[in-house]
């Protein structure tokens, strides 16, 4: 249980790294009360533009692939061949490691536990555990934003189909209910964005 715990803390703290908050600071803007209030990329691109909305997205990517891919790697050698690639051990470090930090990312132990919808960062952690349903998850998502011009619509389809999809592939059991839980996770932070679509307020981006 303690390299369950440990990784779940350093995925945290790593997620929680909130990359959106700070390049919009950097500008002199407090993304926490701009536009959808969110410290995401999305946000960040609504309000600065492309460059510091690519660069936050990279960046959180980037917490996600660290925090995931440092237990894949670990594991099995500190803890040998209980934890090789395959055994229940070694699916559990993975998980603790895109939980941990979408956890992170969306309650932030450094904007006083608010923060982003996870989106971003579970796609990297999600993209080293299960990259076929992260794939259908991807074109999901560009499908539908371009069919739409609603980001937030398009990452609650992805986050569906990621909720989904794992079930029909050979995963195994905790990383079926991980990417489930996940999912539903997403969906319910973009609680705000829902109420938004149901009432015709939520942003859309033009087609430039
Ligand atoms: O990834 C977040 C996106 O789906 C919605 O962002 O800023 O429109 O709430 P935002």
């Amino acid at each position: 249980i303690t390299p369950i715990l440990l990784t779940v803390a350093f995925a945290y703290v790593l997620g929680s790294l909130p990359f959106g908050y700070w390049v919009a600071k950097r500008k002199g803007v407090n993304i926490l009360e701009v536009g959808s209030k969110n410290p995401g990329a999305t946000n960040v691109k609504r309000v600065l533009g492309k460059g510091p909305g690519n660069v936050v997205f990279a960046l959180d990517v980037c917490k996600g692939i660290f925090a995931t891919i440092t237990p894949l790697i670990v594991f099995p050698i500190v803890l040998g061949d209980s934890a090789r690639s395959g055994t229940f051990l070694y699916d559990l470090g993975g998980v603790a490691g895109v939980v941990g930090a979408v956890l992170g990312h969306s309650f932030s132990c450094f904007l006083g536990f608010r923060g982003g919808k996870g989106v971003a960062t579970a796609a990297g952690g999600l993209l080293m555990l299960m990259p076929l349903p992260c794939l259908v998850a991807a074109v999901a998502w560009v499908v539908t934003f371009f069919a739409s011009r609603f980001v937030s619509l398009a990452s609650i389809v992805a986050a569906a189909i990621i909720a989904i999809t794992p079930w029909f592939l050979s995963f195994g059991m905790t990383l079926n209910v991980m990417a489930t839980l996940l999912g539903l996770l997403v969906i319910v932070r973009h609680h705000a964005n829902i109420s938004r679509l149901m009432a015709g307020t939520e942003h859309r981006w033009d087609r430039k």
